[in-house]
């Protein structure tokens, strides 16, 4: 059986990010991958973060002379089985339903004639417009396929139809559409290593790595709280909002590193770039942790829950007499500590400390007793959880940094330039 191919075209939207995911899962599948994006794309999603994806280098402009000599849109098209837009944006589906071509995502669209599949994303508002629907019409009569969007809350803050689709949902649509077989078990997980990033011939800005400092480095952060299950529909939950980890995440991102972030249940866009696993408890947590390995850096800052209930009826606990249930805990194994002494321990392991009293004592013994090589440690007595500031202390082996009160996207880039110049 011949490899099959996508073209994959990045329009500009909060949710191009999820095209890295989506990559990553259609190569699970055994389908090969090239990229295009649009200029507005590139403002959400880096080319190098798509190129490190798709280990091949990412067409955006197509008056680039030195990419037109090497391949041009005609080809682009060619050499693909099905040419998927995902995110499509009301913007992009408009142009291919009015036939405009104005770049090379556009121009390949409209000079295609291989199967195309769309997938929109958008604000419930413009989906729901006349214009839009009148676009989609248009696009289905003339044979493009386009996906439903998933109904649910948005980054602007509004809820309704306009979601971009779960990413293995629309991996499971190419392989479709493609007549290959999709395998479900393969979307769950990350893949092995996405580090062999040639140096991108497009891009020598991003792959200096005076201008990244963390290009090609690894970093898994953990963020927000878990929830551990008391029946069906009852939770243990604690205040961490996950900000300041998904602020971490960010940063690293930003500073070229490949980062994994897993995220207890939380309300946060994930960060441009950032491969994002949703868990709910901490024995979810710590199995994806263990299946991010290997990793230079691993930043532990969610707020695992250091109990579940111990056991977890599979009906919801009735209260049917005068007796109140007891609720029974069990210790949750210790994530940090695990990887401490992991046969991958990552380069560089850093854990969190809430801390309401004698910070740096309570940090030096928690130093020691994880195993990991920092403890930053953080005053919790005011409203950090859930706040928007951070005083911290760093604590390591060699002694103590205390850094003053800062909003936590300061904090985090403070932390990663420091994680930066140690590894
Ligand atoms: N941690 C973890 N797995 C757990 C518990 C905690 O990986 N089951 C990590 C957290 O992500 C954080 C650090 O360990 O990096 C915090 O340790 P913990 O002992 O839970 O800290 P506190 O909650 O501050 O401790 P204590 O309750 O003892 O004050």
């Amino acid at each position: 059986m011949t490899e099959k191919r996508i073209l994959l075209i990045v329009s500009g939207g909060i949710a191009a990010y999820k095209s890295l995911e989506l990559v990553r899962l259609i190569k699970r599948q055994g389908i090969a991958v090239r990229a295009v994006m649009t200029k507005s794309a590139a403002e959400f999603v880096t080319p190098l973060s798509l190129g490190v994806m798709t280990e091949d280098q990412v067409y955006g402009d197509m008056f680039d002379l030195k990419e037109e000599r090497e391949i041009g849109h005609i080809q682009l098209s060619r050499q693909a089985d099905l040419i998927v837009v995902c995110p499509a944006t009301a913007n992009i589906m408009a142009k291919m339903a009015a036939g405009i071509s104005d770049d090379l995502a556009t121009t390949i669209l409209l000079a295609t004639d291989k199967p195309v599949l769309a997938v929109p994303a958008m604000n419930v508002r413009m989906w729901n417009h006349p214009a839009t629907q009148r676009n989609i019409a248009q696009l289905r009569a003339d044979g493009v396929t386009v996906m439903d969007p998933d109904e649910g809350s948005m980054a602007c803050g509004e809820f309704g139809p306009g979601r971009l689709p779960e990413p293995p949902d629309v991996a499971a649509r190419i392989c479709a559409m493609l007549d290959h077989p999709f395998d479900a078990a393969l979307t769950s997980g990350r893949a092995p290593s996405t580090k062999a990033a040639t140096p991108l011939v497009a891009q020598p800005d991003f792959s200096d790595p005076a201008h990244r400092p963390l290009f090609g480095k690894r970093v898994l952060v953990t963020a927000g709280p878990t929830y551990e299950a008391i029946d069906p529909v009852r939770y243990i939950a604690n205040r961490s909002s996950g900000r300041q980890g998904f602020a971490i995440a960010q940063a690293a991102a930003e500073m070229g590193a490949d980062v994994t972030l897993i995220a207890g249940p939380v309300h946060l866009v994930t960060p441009p770039g950032v491969i994002r696993i949703d868990v709910e408890s901490a024995a979810e947590m710590m199995a994806e942790v263990q299946k991010a390995l290997p990793t230079d850096v691993a930043i532990m800052v969610a707020a695992v829950a250091d109990w579940r209930a111990a056991n977890v009826p599979e009906q919801k606990i009735k209260k049917d007499g005068a007796a109140i249930p007891p609720l029974m805990l069990a210790e949750n194994a210790d994530i940090l500590a695990t990887l401490a002494k992991h046969a991958q321990r990552p380069k560089l392991l850093i854990g969190f400390a809430a801390e309401t009293e004698k910070m740096v004592e309570h940090a030096q013994a928690k130093l020691t007793k994880k195993g990991c090589d920092w403890i930053v440690a953080n005053d919790v007595s005011g409203d950090v959880m859930g706040g928007a500031n951070n005083a911290f202390h760093i604590v390591t082996k060699d002694g103590v940094e205390s850094w003053p009160d800062s909003p936590k996207d300061v904090i985090a880039r403070k932390l990663m330039e420091k994680i930066s110049d140690a590894v």
